[in-house]
C-alpha cells in the first residue's frame, strides 16, 4: 500500500433521469422506501438530463462530505446513509493497475468519501433530479468499492435512496416491482425492454418553472397516503391491471395503448393530491367535452406571463381577445396586445 494518506483514489459516473408512465406514488414503508404499487418508467439518453457524480476515497479524509451543484449538502439523513452503508458493506478487495494502492475489503469501512454531483437539469423541480442523483451515487460509489453485485441489487440500493432511483440503473423501458416481503429485498427494478426497442418515441420536456418545488416528493405522497381515499383504490385496484397493459403496450410498439395509459395515470395520480393543501401547478386548467382548454390564474402576473409564452406559441386568429379572457382586461396590453 502507498504511504498512509498519500494517495486519492476516484471514479466517475453519469446517470440520466427517468419520466414514470405509470406513477409510483405512496410509500408502504418509510425507512426502506416500498411502494404500495408497482411503476413503470422510461429512462432517458444519458446525454440529456442526467447527473454526474464523481466519488473520492483517501485515508486523508477525516469524514464524509458531499457537494451537490458546487454547494455542500450534508450527509446525516438516513437515505444517504442507507446507500453508503449498503455499498460499503458489499465492498471487495481492491488493487490498481500499478499496484501501488491495495485496500482490502475489510479496509473500506473506515475510509471516507467525498462526493461531488453535478446536474445538467432543474434540480428539486418535478423532474426526477433524485432519481438520476441517487443512481449514479450508487452506481460510482459501487464500481470505486468494486462492489460485484448485479443491476438488480444495485437497484434495490438505489431505491433506498429515492424510490424513483431505482429504475434508473437501466436504460429504456422498466419496471419496478414493488415486492411482497418486509425487508424489502424483492423491491428492486428490471428492464422490460432496451433502448433501441421503440426508438420512434420523441419526448419532449418543456420546462415551465426550474424552481425548486415547496413541497418535495417525499412529503407530497406522504400527505397523499394520509388524506387521499383515492389511493389504496388506485394501487390496489387501479394500477396492477393498468401495469399489465402498460407491459403489453411497450412489447407491442401500441402508442394509442401507451398513451391512453400514460394520460390516465398522470391524471389519477394528480387526483390523488387534490384533496391536499398543496400545489404543483401554478395555474389551474378545465377541459370540458372538446379539445379547447380553460386556463385559471391566480393573479395579473402570472397571467400576463402565461398569456405572453400562449400568443408565442398559439399566434392568434381571433384580433379581438377579450371575450375570452374573464377578469382584468388590462393585461392584454400588458402581454403585448
Ligand atoms: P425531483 O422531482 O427533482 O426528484 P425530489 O423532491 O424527489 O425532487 O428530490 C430532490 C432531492 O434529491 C434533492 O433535494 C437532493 O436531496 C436529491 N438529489 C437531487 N439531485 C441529486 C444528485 N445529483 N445527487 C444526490 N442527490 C440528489
Ligand atoms: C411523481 O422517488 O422522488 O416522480 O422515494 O420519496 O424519494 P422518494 O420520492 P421520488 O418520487 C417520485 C414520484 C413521481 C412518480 C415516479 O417517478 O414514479
Ligand atoms: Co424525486
Amino acid at each position: 500500500m502507498a504511504p498512509e494518506g498519500q494517495w486519492i483514489l476516484m471514479a466517475t459516473g453519469r446517470s440520466p433521469t427517468n419520466i414514470a408512465v405509470i406513477k409510483y406514488w405512496g410509500k408502504r414503508d418509510e425507512a426502506l422506501i416500498l411502494p404500495v404499487n408497482d411503476s413503470i418508467s422510461v429512462t432517458l439518453d444519458p446525454d440529456h438530463l442526467s447527473a454526474t457524480t464523481t466519488v473520492a476515497v483517501s485515508p486523508s479524509f477525516p469524514s464524509d462530505r458531499m457537494w451537490l451543484n458546487g454547494k455542500e449538502i450534508s450527509l446525516s439523513g438516513g437515505r444517504f446513509q442507507s446507500c453508503l452503508r449498503e455499498i460499503r458493506k458489499r465492498a471487495c478487495d481492491f488493487e490498481d493497475e500499478k499496484k501501488e494502492i491495495r485496500i482490502k475489503k475489510e479496509d473500506w469501512e473506515n475510509l471516507h468519501v467525498h462526493i461531488a454531483s453535478y446536474n445538467n437539469f432543474p434540480t428539486a423541480a418535478g423532474l426526477a433530479s433524485s432519481a438520476a442523483g441517487f443512481a449514479c451515487l450508487v452506481f460510482t460509489l459501487g464500481k470505486l468499492m468494486n462492489v460485484k453485485e448485479d443491476y438488480g441489487q444495485l437497484s434495490s440500493i438505489a431505491r433506498q435512496g429515492s424510490g424513483s432511483a431505482c429504475r434508473s440503473i437501466y436504460g429504456g423501458f422498466v419496471k419496478w416491482c414493488m415486492g411482497k416481503k418486509d425487508d424489502g429485498s424483492d423491491s428492486m427494478a428490471v428492464q422490460l425492454a432496451d433502448e433501441a426497442h421503440w426508438n420512434d418515441l420523441v419526448i419532449i420536456i418543456a420546462v415551465v418553472s426550474s424552481k425548486q418545488k415547496e413541497t418535495s416528493s417525499t412529503s407530497g405522497m406522504q400527505n397523499s397516503v394520509e388524506t387521499s381515499p383515492l389511493l389504496q383504490y388506485r394501487a390496489q385496484t387501479v394500477v396492477p391491471s393498468r401495469v399489465m397493459k402498460m407491459e403489453e403496450a411497450i412489447k407491442n410498439r401500441d402508442f394509442a395503448s401507451f398513451a391512453k395509459l400514460t394520460c390516465a395515470d398522470s391524471n389519477q395520480f394528480h387526483a390523488t393530491s387534490n384533496s391536499v393543501e398543496y400545489f404543483y401547478w401554478q395555474v389551474a386548467y378545465t377541459f370540458d367535452a372538446g379539445p379547447n382548454a380553460v386556463l385559471i390564474s391566480p393573479n395579473r402576473k402570472t397571467a400576463t406571463l402565461l398569456l405572453k409564452k400562449l400568443l408565442y406559441c398559439f399566434p392568434p386568429q381571433d384580433k379581438d381577445l377579450s371575450s375570452y379572457l374573464v377578469g382584468d382586461k388590462s393585461i392584454l396590453s400588458d402581454a403585448g396586445l
